[in-house]
Order: C-alpha cells, then sequence, then structure tokens
C-alpha cells in the first residue's frame, strides 16, 4: 500500500513558521523532503529548549531514525550544507539519514559573486533584495544548461571540464562587466573535489529513493521552502525568488508524479511579513510593524535582516490556496497577536474606485492597490497554555473562524508560543 504523501508550504513571502509546523507533523512521517530553493532559507526549529537554524537541511532532521532527502529541485551550497551536517554531528545531534539528489545543482562561489553583483549592479529602488546566497545565478546557470550538479563532484575529469569552460565565462562577466577579481582554477576545484568526497556518502539517486519508500508504505512530508507569493511564475514578479515553492513545485523538485500528492497543507502566519524589496499592501510602518516585528521577533533567519510586518491579507492567502490546493491550514504565531486592542484583516482591494475580484499578479497593478480592511475585536488572554480551539478566547476564535469563511479552507493546526507542545490541533 502506497504511503502518505503531504506536502508543507508557505502560503505568503516566506517565513511563516513552517520548519516549527514541519517538525511538530514529523511524528507520523517516514521521510522529510526538501524540493526546491538553497540557502537562502532559514527553518527555524526549536526542540527540548534549544533553537536550531537550517539552510538547507530539511527540518526533520532532528527525529531519530528518519529519513531526509534534499531534492533535485534544490541549489546546494556544499559548504553550508557541511557546516550545517558537522554542527549536528558536534551536538550528536545527526538523528536522521540524508540523501541527497546528485541532480541537484551546486552554488559555486561565483554565483555568490554575481548575485551581489547583480544587486549592487540594478542600483537604488530597483534592487530585490536578495539573500546574496547565489541562488538566482545558480538557476541561471542550471536552465542555460551550464550548472555543476551534486553528481559531477564525484567525478574528478568531468569537473575539471565542466568548471573550467564556467570559470573562463565567469571570470570574463566579473572581471570584464563587473569589476571584480577573477577566482583562480585551482582554487575552486581543490574546494569543489573536497566537497565531493565528503558528501559523496549521502549522493544518490533521490526520486528513486523517494518513489520506492512511497510505494512501500512509508509516509512522506514535502517541505517548501520561502512562500508562494515569491515564486517566480506566480510571485510578485520580479521581486520574488528564483524558484517555485508552491506545492507543485514538491513533484519537479523532487522527481514524483503529481498523482501521488495526497494533502498540501498551507503555512499561514496570523499577520504578514516580508523580507525584500517589493509590493506588500497591508503593510504597516507605523507602531503596528514595529509591535509585530518586536513580538515576533521578525528578523530574517538567514541575513538578520528586520522583515517588514503588517496585517494579514486575504486576498493574497485566497490567491495562495487556489495556487497551492490547500486542504488544509496551520496558522502560526497567533500569541503575537496577543494584547493588541484591535486586528486588522485585509478582506479586499481598491485599486482606481474600483475593488478588484482577485490578487493582481501585475506588481505594477499591487503596488497601487489600497487594502480595504475589517476590524476586528482583540484579545488579552495568553494562549500559551491553550491546547484545544474552545481554550481560546472568543475574540481569537472570531479570527480564525473569519479566515477560515473567507478562505473557506479549514485551520487544521494553530500556533501559539514557540514551544513544539504550544500548538492546538484540530484536524491536519
Ligand atoms: P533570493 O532567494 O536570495 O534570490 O532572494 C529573492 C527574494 O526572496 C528576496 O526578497 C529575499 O528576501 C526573499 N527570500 C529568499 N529566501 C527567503 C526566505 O527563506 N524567507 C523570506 N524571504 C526569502
Amino acid at each position: 500500500m502506497k504511503g502518505r504523501a503531504q506536502v508543507i508550504i508557505g502560503a505568503q513571502w516566506g517565513d511563516e513558521g513552517k520548519g516549527r509546523v514541519v517538525d511538530f507533523l514529523g511524528k507520523n512521517v517516514d521521510i522529510f523532503a526538501r524540493y526546491q530553493g538553497g540557502a537562502n532559507a532559514g527553518h527555524t526549529v526549536i526542540v527540548e529548549g534549544s533553537k536550531y537554524v537550517f539552510h538547507l537541511l530539511p527540518s526533520g532532521m532532528l527525529y531519530p531514525c528518519k529519513v531526509c532527502i534534499i531534492g533535485n529541485g534544490v541549489v546546494i551550497d556544499p559548504e553550508q550544507l557541511i557546516y550545517e551536517l558537522r554542527m549536528l554531528q558536534d551536538q550528536g545531534k545527526d538523528r536522521a539519514r540524508l540523501v541527497v539528489s546528485g541532480a541537484a545543482h551546486v552554488v559555486m562561489p561565483y554565483h555568490k559573486l554575481l548575485d551581489q553583483a547583480h544587486e549592487n549592479f540594478r542600483g537604488r529602488g530597483k534592487k530585490i533584495g536578495t539573500t546574496g546566497r547565489g541562488i538566482g545565478p545558480c538557476y541561471v546557470d542550471k536552465y542555460n544548461r551550464m550548472g555543476i550538479r551534486m553528481e559531477d563532484l564525484l567525478d574528478p575529469d568531468l569537473l575539471r571540464e565542466k568548471l573550467s569552460s564556467n570559470l573562463d565565462l565567469k571570470n570574463l562577466q566579473l572581471t570584464r562587466i563587473f569589476n571584480i577579481e577573477p577566482m583562480a582554477f585551482d582554487e575552486v576545484y581543490k574546494k569543489a573535489l573536497e566537497w565531493g568526497k565528503i558528501l559523496e556518502p549521502y549522493i544518490a539517486d533521490a526520486s528513486l529513493i523517494l518513489n520506492e519508500a512511497l510505494n512501500s508504505g512509508k509516509n512522506v512530508l514535502f517541505e517548501g521552502a520561502q512562500g508562494t507569493l515569491l515564486d517566480v511564475d506566480h510571485g510578485t514578479y520580479p521581486f520574488v525568488t528564483s524558484s517555485n515553492p508552491v506545492s507543485a513545485g514538491a513533484c519537479i523538485g523532487m522527481g514524483v508524479a503529481p498523482t501521488i500528492i495526497d494533502s498540501v497543507t498551507g503555512v499561514v502566519k496570523a499577520y504578514s511579513t516580508r523580507v525584500g524589496s517589493g509590493p506588500f499592501p497591508t503593510e504597516d510602518e507605523g507602531e503596528i510593524g514595529e509591535y509585530l516585528r518586536e513580538k515576533g521577533g521578525e528578523y530574517g533567519a538567514t541575513t538578520g535582516r528586520p522583515r517588514r510586518c503588517g496585517w494579514l491579507d486575504l486576498v493574497a492567502l485566497s490567491y495562495a490556496v487556489r495556487l497551492n490546493g490547500m486542504d488544509n491550514i496551520a496558522l502560526t504565531k497567533l500569541d503575537v497577536l496577543t494584547g493588541l486592542e484591535e486586528i486588522k484583516v485585509c478582506t479586499g482591494y481598491m485599486l482606481n474606485d474600483e475593488v478588484l475580484g482577485s490578487f493582481p499578479t501585475n506588481v505594477n497593478l499591487l503596488e497601487k492597490v489600497t487594502p480595504l480592511f475589517k476590524t476586528m475585536k482583540g484579545w488579552t488572554e495568553d494562549l500559551g497554555a491553550c491546547r484545544k480551539f474552545e481554550d481560546l478566547p472568543e475574540a481569537a476564535r472570531n479570527y480564525i473562524e473569519f479566515i477560515e469563511e473567507a478562505t473557506r479552507v479549514s485551520i487544521g493546526l494553530i500556533g501559539v508560543g514557540p514551544q513544539r507542545e504550544e500548538t492546538i490541533i484540530r484536524e491536519i
């Protein structure tokens, strides 16, 4: 009998608390699979009082006897991966077995230089605000059919050939376009060979392993990085990342068929945040934004940048429900709203005196919309001890039910505090 294939995605601009939800659901999962993005992500998990931030490793690494897979759709910075693995090994916490797809692309040192150089080139007001981790340039090489894949690190001759033709071009770009020092072939080649030696035990045919495991009854959880509105096709382009965080990305990025997916859970933060540039209709640049940032600890897990904050946006969320085919929602950080007299939630957008029927995919329009807010009553009671929906204050229950009505998706999990156990489960 086939095992259960569950996809967890971010429904906003990333940082919804996916790592925490994945970790909570992990008990019934045999395999954790990451399918896109790279070290631009930052998954924070708090277990037994200790905080772990993973950029590349799937959040399931802290579970004993599980398998964690990094799929072909991920772009891997081997230095970062080795660092995260060693950190866990040093603490005796490398409890899961790791598999890395041989077809995943390698983020090379020149990708990081080019990422930063491109950002500087874009100039004021045009910057995307990337994490500088080389993500865009690595995906460019992948689609330009010149990228280096993890399996190439295991073949010194092929690696020499591929790296040499790559570096010839990259050094021209670095020196002639961006006025940056070129990279020495020998140094990069030596490093890449070392990465291959260290990571060889993990590199395998991830799609085959995953499909066989599913067919033998193992339960798989696909964990998306970033969020729907950062999707390169469906997000607020060009202020997006270079991969597909939407649920369909799981199939391409892991080598599984769409027909095997059983459910999609969208992780939604009880308010909105965004790092980097781009339109954000419900952003609050005043007191409320500051309150959410400080109370919610809204600083980037990867870059430490303060996140832009604002109210929950149901227009954007309904768009994310449609794109991902969400079966249910996991609502995180509800406790951050505690203490606010009033809570606003965006129920529509106005553009040129008209109410828009759906989320505009054109950022030039999105930049011009005015959000329409419904104001709801807040609550002051501490939520940390609530374990059932009925334990929540009435105002909090109303807020949740309002989101469910607007999106027509039920909220099966509610985060009421940062610890694993500070969670209400309804159905998921
Ligand atoms: P890149 O993915 O580094 O190219 O950055 C592109 C955009 O995606 C920037 O606005 C980043 O701030 C944003 N971004 C990338 N990864 C994350 C994430 O994990 N959480 C939130 N925003 C992200």
